[in-house]
C-alpha cells in the first residue's frame, strides 16, 4: 500500500514514497527487540505480584502469621490484603508522570523498580498484617510506576510499524507473570515448613533487581532526549535502535526530524499542564484513552483471573482440580494467545481486532450465562445466606461453560489485553504524553480494584447474571471502538495530531482517513512554515 510522499519542511530527506509493507521496514534492530524486551520485565513483575497473591492468602501459616494465630482471615483482611496492591498501583501511577518527564522514562523504571523491590522485600519479611499491607502498598506503588513508564518508554523506542507488537511486550510478560505465579503458589503448597508462604513473595525479588540494574544499560526515550534538546543523543538511539547505527538513513533522519518538528509545533502551540489534556482534540485521546482502560476492565478479566476457582467451581469441578484447571490452565492460556498480537496487531490495526476481540468475548459471556442460568440450580445458602449454584446434574452443560471461560480468555489475550495498554500509549502528543498515559493507566488500576472488590459479591448475589452483565459490556465495547475510535495502526506518534482531527464518529472518517492523513500533514506543513 503506498501512500503520496510527506511533504515537511525538512524535505530534502524524505523518501520519494513511504511503502507501509515488510519489506520497506525501518529493519529494526535485534538491539531493538532485546532492549523492548528487556523492559518488557516490567510487566513480569506486574503479573507476578497481581497474581501470586490468590494462592498465599490460602496458606495456613501465613494466615496463622497474620492473624497471630487463627485459623481464618476475615474477608475484610482478605479483601485488604489483595486490594491494597492495587491501591498502590493506583498513586503509583499516577506519580510517574513528573518522574517521567523530569528524570525520562528510563530513570523512571529504574526508581519504580527499587521501589518495588522495597515492598517485595517488606511483604517477605512481614511478621503481622500491618507490615503486610504496607508491603502490598508499597509494591504497588512500583508496580503502577512500571505500569504506566514501560508502555511509554516502548511506545518512544518503536518505529511506527511495529510499535503495536513492541508494547504488546509488555502484556505478554503480565501473562507470564500470573502464570508463573500460580504454578510457583501451587508448588509452594506442599511445602510444610514454617515460612513457606514467604518463598512465592521472595521470588518476585530477583526479576525486579534485573529490570532496575539492567534498565541503567538501556537508551533513553529519543523522544524524551529531543524534547530536552539533546537532539544528537537522540539522533544516534534512532540509529542504533531502528538501522544498525546508521545515522543517514533517509527513514531514520525522516523520524528524527519529524520528532523535531513535533516538539518545535508543540512548544508554539501549547503547554505541558494538566489544563491541556482537557482542550482541543487532546480531550477527545484523553477520553477515548480513559475509557478504553476502563473497558479493559469490565471485559471481566480479572473476575476470571482472580475467581476463576469459585467459578469454576460454580461450574461442577471439585475444589482443588478447579483451582488447578481453572487458574493454572487459563494462564498457560492467557500467555500463548498473546502471542497472536505480538505477530498481528501492526497487520491488522487496533480496530479490527478490539472490535473482533470484544464480540468474542461479549458472545463466550453471554452464552455462559445463559446456560448457566437456564441448566443451574441455585439456591441459598443455609449456613453463609449466599447465593450459590449447582450445575452438578448436568455435566454436558457444565463442560459448556468451562469452555466458554476458556474462550472468553483466549479472545481477550489476543485483542483487549495488549490494545488496552497499547492504544492509550501512542495517543498523546509528547509534551503531555507521560501525564496523559498516567491518568489512563490509573484509571484502569481504579477499575481493576473496583472489580475485584464487587466481582465476589456478584458471584454471590446475581451469580450467573455476572456473565451477563460482563457479556453486555463488551457488547457495548464492540460497539463504541466501531464508532469512536480511530485507527492507529502504522502512524507516528508525531502523526497522532491528524489521527485524532477527525469526527466524533470514526467510522465515517476510515475511508477517508488516507486522504484526511495527506490534507493533515500539508497543513500541517503550512503551519509550521506559519511559524
Ligand atoms: C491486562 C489487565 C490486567 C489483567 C491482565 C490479564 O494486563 O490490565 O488487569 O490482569 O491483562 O492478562
Amino acid at each position: 500500500k503506498t501512500v503520496p510522499t510527506k511533504r515537511s519542511k525538512f524535505g530534502e530527506h524524505e523518501p520519494e514514497q513511504v511503502i507501509f509493507s515488510e519489506n520497506n521496514l525501518m529493519a529494526p534492530t535485534s538491539q531493538l527487540y532485546i532492549v523492548c524486551g528487556f523492559a518488557a520485565i516490567g510487566g513480569f513483575c506486574f503479573g507476578y505480584d497481581t497474581g501470586v497473591i490468590s494462592g498465599v492468602l490460602t496458606m495456613n501459616l501465613f494466615i496463622e502469621t497474620m492473624t497471630g494465630g487463627e485459623k481464618f482471615l476475615t474477608s475484610l483482611q482478605t479483601s485488604v490484603i489483595t486490594g491494597l496492591l492495587l491501591a498502590g498501583c493506583f498513586v503509583g501511577s499516577l506519580f510517574a508522570a513528573p518522574l517521567c518527564e523530569r528524570f525520562s522514562r528510563k530513570y523512571t523504571i529504574i526508581i519504580a523498580s527499587v521501589v518495588f523491590n522495597i515492598g517485595a522485600a517488606i511483604q517477605v519479611a512481614a511478621n503481622g498484617y500491618d507490615m503486610m499491607i504496607a508491603g502490598r502498598f508499597v509494591a504497588g506503588l512500583g508496580v503502577g510506576s512500571l505500569s504506566m513508564a514501560v508502555p511509554l518508554y516502548l511506545s518512544e523506542l518503536a518505529p511506527k510499524e511495529i510499535r503495536g507488537r513492541l508494547i504488546s511486550l509488555q502484556q505478554l510478560t503480565i501473562t507470564i507473570g500470573i502464570m508463573v505465579a500460580f504454578w510457583v503458589g501451587a508448588g509452594t503448597q506442599y511445602l510444610r515448613t514454617h515460612n513457606s508462604w514467604r518463598i512465592p513473595l521472595g521470588i518476585q525479588i530477583a526479576p525486579a533487581v534485573v529490570l532496575m540494574v539492567g534498565t541503567a544499560f538501556l537508551p533513553f526515550s529519543p523522544r524524551w532526549l529531543i524534547n530536552k534538546g539533546r537532539n544528537e543523543e537522540a539522533l544516534a538511539v534512532l540509529a542504533r535502535l531502528h538501522s544498525r547505527g546508521d545515522k543517514h538513513n533517509p527513514e531514520v533522519v525522516a523520524e528524527y526530524e519529524e520528532i523535531i518538528a513535533q516538539v518545535e509545533h508543540e512548544r508554539t502551540v501549547s503547554v505541558s499542564s494538566y489544563v491541556e489534556l482537557l482542550k482541543g482534540t487532546v480531550r477527545k485521546r484523553l477520553i477515548l484513552g480513559v475509557v478504553i482502560q476502563i473497558f479493559q476492565q469490565f471485559t471481566g478479566i480479572n473476575s476470571i483471573m482472580y475467581y476463576a476457582p469459585t467459578i469454576f467451581q460454580q461450574a461442577g469441578v471439585p475444589g482443588k482440580a478447579a483451582s488447578l484447571i481453572a487458574s493454572g490452565v487459563n494462564g498457560v492460556l492467557n500467555v500463548l494467545c498473546t502471542i497472536i498480537p505480538i505477530i498481528y496487531l501492526d497487520r491488522l490495526g487496533r480496530r479490527i481486532v478490539l472490535i473482533s476481540g470484544a464480540i468474542i468475548m461479549g458472545t463466550a459471556m453471554l452464552l455462559c450465562g445463559i446456560v448457566m442460568g437456564a441448566t443451574a440450580s441455585v439456591f441459598e445458602n443455609a449456613v453463609t445466606g449466599q447465593m450459590e449454584v449447582d450445575m452438578s446434574g448436568n455435566s454436558a452443560a457444565s463442560y459448556f461453560c468451562i469452555v466458554m471461560v476458556y474462550v472468553f480468555v483466549a479472545g481477550f489475550a489476543y485483542s483487549w489485553g495488549p490494545c488496552g495498554w497499547v492504544y492509550p500509549a501512542e495517543i498523546y502528543p509528547l509534551s503531555i504524553r507521560a501525564k496523559g498515559t498516567s491518568i489512563t493507566t490509573a484509571a484502569n488500576w481504579l477499575m481493576n480494584f473496583v472489580i475485584s472488590l464487587f466481582v465476589p459479591v456478584m458471584l454471590t448475589t446475581i451469580t450467573w447474571g455476572t456473565y451477563v452483565f460482563f457479556g453486555c459490556c463488551c457488547m457495548v465495547m464492540a460497539v463504541s471502538v466501531f464508532l469512536f475510535y480511530p485507527e492507529t495502526k502504522g502512524r507516528s506518534l508525531e502523526e497522532m495530531d491528524i489521527v485524532f482531527s477527525g469526527p466524533v464518529l470514526a467510522y465515517k472518517d476510515v475511508r477517508n482517513a488516507e486522504s484526511k492523513f495527506q490534507r493533515g500533514n500539508l497543513e500541517k506543513e503550512e503551519s509550521f512554515q506559519d511559524v
